[in-house]
């Protein structure tokens, strides 16, 4: 008995959309090797810093390193339900996103061996909603879409992934880390390779805004699941802000960062996902592609 119906290849092309856009940008903008950067001056840095500032450093890359590492272990079960879904032209798109994560995990684990001297036990910075996040809810979301590939199951799993780890999490992460290293003209091979960490992110977080405004365009009633999700982990995400500075008290954190930037700009990211997948009501696949393409081009 046949498994595949046909083929789209073969019955009229790849459609033009706006994931198979994503994927052309992919090739192009997406091609960066983490082997490459040139982490000298980062060394050099690095035996410069009192160990207040190593610590701060260790923390947040242990953050980084490990988030990276999740989301590449857990994103397979959404490739394989898109793909199941026979859309074909969102898989090619997933390949480039997957391969992407797996950069991100090898950069920010080349940095902790060869800038940082590979330190030990860095788990001890994964704060409690740290841990709720990456341990629990984002695995068990993703995996979720092996036994139960619903539009419900679908919504959960890419809030989590996209909205709220990418969204929020990362963005914040990567954006008030960028700004206070360049700041101090500490760690350029880093700040170098975030520029395209951030990039292949923004690609990330645009899929995840497309394929959420796909599901509510399907079924308007999706939106009460993504909101209902939203609100649920929006609590850990900025938990993972406060827990993380909570250890300085009543000293200054290094490099003039500041919880405030961190957790101003996690909620104004949240605001705007919201509110672009909001936007999704009531509209049609067709507007769908079109807004999606406005986003990323603004
Ligand atoms: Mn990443
Ligand atoms: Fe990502």
């Amino acid at each position: 008995m046949a498994v595949h119906e046909g083929f789209r290849t073969t019955s009229g092309g790849l459609r033009d959309c706006f994931p198979l856009r994503l994927y052309t940008k992919a090739k192009r903008l997406g091609a960066w090797d983490p082997a490459d950067v040139d982490f000298t001056q980062d060394r050099r840095d690095w035996q410069s810093l009192d160990e207040i500032q190593q610590e701060t450093i260790l923390s947040l890359t242990s953050l980084f390193v490990a988030g990276e590492e999740a989301v590449t272990l857990d994103l397979l079960p959404l490739v394989l339900a898109i793909a199941r879904d026979r859309r074909v032209e969102e898989e090619m798109y997933l390949t480039t996103f997957l391969y992407e994560e797996a950069k991100h995990t090898e950069l920010f684990a080349r940095f902790l061996t060869e800038v940082a001297g590979s330190p030990g036990d860095l788990e001890r910075f994964h704060v409690p909603s740290y841990r709720t996040i990456f341990y629990e809810e984002l695995p068990a979301a993703m995996e979720r879409l092996l036994t139960d590939p619903s539009r419900t199951a679908l919504a959960r799993a890419s809030v989590t992934y996209n909205m709220i780890v990418e969204g929020v999490l990362a963005e914040t992460g990567y954006h008030s880390y960028h700004e206070s290293l360049a700041a101090n003209g500490l760690m350029p091979g880093l700040c170098a390779s975030l520029v395209h960490v951030k990039r292949d992110e923004s690609r990330h977080i645009a899929y995840g805004v497309y394929l959420l405004s796909r599901l509510v365009a399907e079924d308007p009633a999706t939106w009460e699941t993504i909101e209902e999700r939203m609100t649920e982990l929006f609590p850990y995400a900025l938990g993972v802000v406060t827990e993380t500075f909570a250890k300085y008290a009543s000293d200054e954190p290094p490099f003039g960062l500041k919880e405030e930037t961190f957790a101003d700009f996690a909620a104004s990211q949240f605001h705007k996902r919201y509110d672009r997948i909001a936007r999704a009501r009531g509209k049609t696949l067709a507007e769908i592609d079109t807004i999606a393409e406005e986003d990323t081009a603004a």
